[in-house]
């Protein structure tokens, strides 16, 4: 059984780790798109050219794909589906179980430009928030800090002391290149918040697929 894996950059390394790590006896490859790498300021059209040019490969040798990328599973996931003959799972963001965990009523959804815009999340926030108060600070340049290892710690921290000070005690983490910074954003949460993030329920919904496919989960 191969499990692929894939994203623009590092972010979906976390993923695959937690894949890797859950199902032992499977061969999880990872692919990234090191050429086009960000994707959170492409445009839904781009961002499913250029994602199946590795998609594609990956296809080829693949039982299932994760496609560990919100911008791209949130603005492009329909198509995909069209065009690659084998079962996909997307990764967006968590917003039905943050309004499940908040009892301020107002949360935080870290993600990119591309995924905050998309269609896909603008459904989520009308189906599940209704009523809800939700911060989208401006996270646009953590996947480029992230990708390049240059993370600026006091920025970061900075904003999570902002929407922990506007009353925000649910933060998700919305681009799975922040699933690196989790433990800063924790610590900067001190407390205030909990921090969500899908690779549980990623893992969880693989065992589903993997034992309808025939594989022990
Ligand atoms: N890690 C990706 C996501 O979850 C993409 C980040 C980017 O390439 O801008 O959205």
């Amino acid at each position: 059984m191969r499990i692929g894996v894939f994203d623009s950059g590092a972010g979906g390394l976390s993923v695959a780790w937690a894949i890797q790590k859950a199902f032992p006896d499977v061969t999880v490859d990872y692919a990234s798109d090191t050429k086009n790498v960000p994707y959170g300021d492409k445009t839904p059209e781009e961002m499913v050219r250029v994602s199946l040019e590795v998609l594609r490969p990956l296809a080829e040798t693949s039982d299932v794909i994760v496609v560990a990328c919100n911008s791209l599973t949130t603005n492009g996931i329909d198509r995909l589906r069209q065009e690659l003959d084998v079962p996909l799972i997307g990764i967006e963001p968590m917003v039905k179980p943050a309004t499940v965990r908040t009892r301020t009523g107002i949360i935080t959804i870290c993600a990119t430009p591309a995924t905050l815009r998309s269609e896909r999340y603008q459904f989520l926030k009308r189906q599940y928030a209704k009523g809800m108060k939700i911060l989208e600070p401006d996270c646009s340049q953590w996947a480029r800090m992230i990708e390049s290892n240059q993370i600026e710690r006091k920025e970061i921290a900075s904003l999570i002391d902002d929407v922990c000070g506007q009353g925000s005690d649910v933060i998700v983490l919305g681009c799975t290149h922040y699933h690196w910074i989790e433990k800063l954003i924790l610590e900067s949460a001190n407390g205030r918040a909990v921090v969500l993030q899908p690779e549980a329920a990623i893992v969880k919904q693989l065992g589903v697929l993997l034992a309808g496919l025939g594989q022990p989960a």
